[in-house]
């Protein structure tokens, strides 16, 4: 039965425990229902009273949403901001500045805690850096960086001079940092020597040099380099900065304070590049006010956390969830998060449990993926199982970035959460800048593999391919349809792109799609995602478009064509699987295994080991209808290892399956 055949016949329910509920912000489904109608009788007046409670305003505003120019879309355009005022500065002057902010846990488990207090002098110094490097309010900054105090510190400091920041993800390569750097037009770059992931040393700064040398970035001013490990790096000088350096020259001026960049609502406070279905990534590109605002209303509502809670989200800051839940979420709402640099299986697989009982983490965030590699381990030895650690601590659990099927979620609920703490599976995405459709801990009772309902003000729902909505029980595909603040609100330098692919005209032009397929429960209404309806993979929760790991086969010299299609996986929810049709002759044996390893290597340069095929199947061609057309649906029947039951009799070259069934 595949994983969404589990999840259709799912009739496990887990309602709410009363421990639960009670003191919860949304407490019940009563409360659930008087905001879902609030938003739904008044939905400017909605939005505009929680972006009034949740955010300080340095200007209040008087417009709430602007639909004028639909479907770019602008929120509070008139109010004025900071984003690091609102996730530093108020909670200081609020008698909160001795809170620890992070605790912060390395790879090799060495711990430093940074309060409130030191965070605000620390992103102020490091503002006051790249001020007198000559970045200013409105230029982009590139971060590629491991996850580190000084990460959040330079996206926080970004934010607080107006520069708009672009955190690059530090496992992909030189050639992706490039045209990312190149697309978004970046001044100055922040990256450190090397990280440190699982006992060993990465390069980061290398790849950052040759990411600039080959070319296209010339108005990149300044390469700031946060010294990790203190491995040998060349020097650029005059371009090449240290990190504490700066900050040391800062603290011996006294200059500890920064007066906070006060911008619109509505001005950019970063652009992330996620795969689409075709082309380069695109630069999603989220605005400050509406951003902020959802990723502090659903640290209370989805994870319901309070002053005391200690939050752990796992993601690196290189995603969205490390956006929205790290850098800008909890600070938003002045809670303490652990930050961790290193990895789930280092020195053990029984490290997150582990840091879960030392630092008292009480609500924790993670992938499906994470969990399912856990299982394997924790079950194969016992020193490492959940169980033989002290978890007592968690009260709320939590899950993003791939469906979770049921057994790895009853697994995560009896194993971690003994059984009593909710699970929040949330569904959300890039785009949407936060969550979107997630149980409420205190409120929706959890069927597992379900993302539940809608957050109050989301206006989600499943229609067909002209936009009519499905009745309960049928798939279809996922759309929004309504604006709602934290969505993106342009494709970096192509607003073409931004309508045509999130907004497109079979539909009517004004509903969002999500590129997801999902049903609804015909009793609860309930959604189950059912993955992407287009050319998007889901590997370990990372978005991978099949066209990228395309053009990278093909750039290489000896590739003549290649398809690249997705395979379900226990562990990883997807593997990618390329078909190749090389320059030469198919090879086989030993010489197709080694050419198949020489192909996976060159992915991995060309965009990042994430993209690295699984398997790689070599053919003197590639099925093909007789107008040239290559049959991907029959790809994926020969990647899952399918007979093939589809109607061949259009297939220029039948003969083909056989040999393309065969794996490397
Ligand atoms: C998938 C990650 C099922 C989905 C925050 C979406 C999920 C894509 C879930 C976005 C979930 C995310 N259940 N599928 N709870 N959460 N997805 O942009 O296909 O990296 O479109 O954002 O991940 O991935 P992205």
């Amino acid at each position: 039965m595949s994983a969404i055949e589990s999840v259709l016949q799912e009739r496990r329910i887990f309602p709410p425990s009363a421990k639960a509920s009670a003191g919860a912000a949304i407490s019940g489904m009563d409360a659930y229902k008087a905001l879902t109608s609030e938003a739904e009788r008044d939905y400017e007046g909605f939005w505009a009273r929680l972006a009034r409670e949740t955010l300080s305003w340095h200007k209040p505003f008087e417009t709430v949403l602007d639909e004028s120019n639909p479907p770019f879309y602008k929120w509070f355009e008139d109010g004025e901001i900071n984003a690091s005022y609102n996730c530093i500065d108020r909670h200081v002057e609020a008698g909160n500045g001795a809170k620890n902010a992070i605790i912060f846990e390395a790879d090799d488990g060495t711990v430093v805690n940074v309060t409130y207090q030191d965070l605000l002098q620390r992103v102020c110094r490091f503002a006051n850096a790249l001020k007198k490097r000559g970045v200013k309010k409105g230029d982009r900054v590139v971060i590629y960086m491991p996850m580190s105090i000084e990460g959040v510190v330079a996206m926080q400091a970004c934010a607080r001079i107006g520069a708009t920041h672009s955190v690059v993800f530090g496992g992909f390569s030189s050639k992706s940092l490039n045209e990312r750097l190149v697309d978004v037009g970046a001044v100055a770059l922040i990256t450190a020597d090397e990280q440190m992931r699982g006992g060993k040393a990465l390069p980061l700064k290398s790849i950052a040099d040759e990411a600039i040398a080959a070319g296209g970035c010339e108005a990149v001013k300044s390469v700031i380099v946060y010294k990790r490990t203190g491995g040998k790096t060349q020097w650029h000088e005059g371009r090449d900065l240290w990190m504490h350096e700066l900050v040391e020259h800062e603290a011996a001026q006294g200059a500890d304070s920064c007066e906070p960049e006060w911008v619109s609502a509505e001005h950019p406070l970063f652009i992330l590049y996620t795969s689409g279905s075709t082309g380069k990534p695109k630069g999603v590109q989220h605005s400050t006010g509406g951003f902020l605002l959802w990723a502090a209303q659903t640290m209370k509502w989805t994870f319901d956390a309070k002053p005391d809670d200690v939050f752990w989200c796992t993601a690196d800051i290189g995603w969205i969830t490390g956006h929205s839940y790290i850098a800008y979420g909890p600070t938003a709402i002045g809670a303490t998060q652990v930050v961790f640099e290193g990895v789930p299986t280092y020195p053990h697989a029984g490290r997150f449990w582990d840091m879960i009982a030392k630092h008292k983490v009480t609500i924790f965030y993670t992938a499906p993926t994470a969990i399912r590699s856990l299982i394997k381990a924790a079950e194969a030895d016992a020193k490492i199982h959940p169980k033989s650690f002290d978890l007592s601590s968690l009260r709320i659990l939590g899950t993003v970035g791939e469906p979770i099927n049921p057994e790895a979620w009853m697994w995560y609920h009896e194993n971690v959460g003994g059984g009593v703490c909710p699970i929040v599976d949330t569904w959300w995405q890039t785009e949407t800048g936060g969550h979107m459709i997630t149980p409420l801990p205190g409120a929706t009772p959890l069927v597992p593999g379900s993302c539940t309902l809608p957050l109050p003000g989301i206006m989600a729902a499943v229609v067909d391919e002209t936009g009519q909505d499905v009745p309960n029980g049928q798939g279809g595909i996922l759309v929004i349809k309504r604006p709602w603040p934290s969505a993106l609100r342009t494709v970096w330098g192509d607003p073409g792109r931004y309508k045509k692919s999130y907004f497109p005209e079979e539909l009517g032009g004004a509903l969002y799609l999500a590129g997801d397929g999902a049903v609804r429960d015909k009793e609860t209404g309930y959604f189950t995602i059912m993955g992407r309806i287009d050319d998007v993979l889901n590997v370990s929760g990372h978005r991978l478009g099949t066209m990228e790991i395309e053009s990278a086969l093909v750039s290489n010299p000896i590739v003549a064509e290649a398809a690249v299609v997705g395979r379900p996986d226990d562990t990883t929810g997807e593997a990618v699987v390329a078909f190749v049709v090389l320059k030469r002759s198919r090879p086989e044996g030993e010489e197709g295994k080694r050419i198949a390893n020489e192909l996976r290597a060159w992915v991995a340069k060309e965009i990042g080991p994430i993209a690295k095929p699984k398997d790689i199947r070599f053919g003197d061609n590639l099925p093909k209808t007789r107008s040239g057309k290559i049959m991907r649906r029959l790809l994926r029947s020969l990647a899952k290892g399918e007979a093939i039951t589809q109607d061949v009799s259009t297939l220029e070259n039948p003969a083909i399956l056989d040999q393309l069934g065969e794996v490397r």
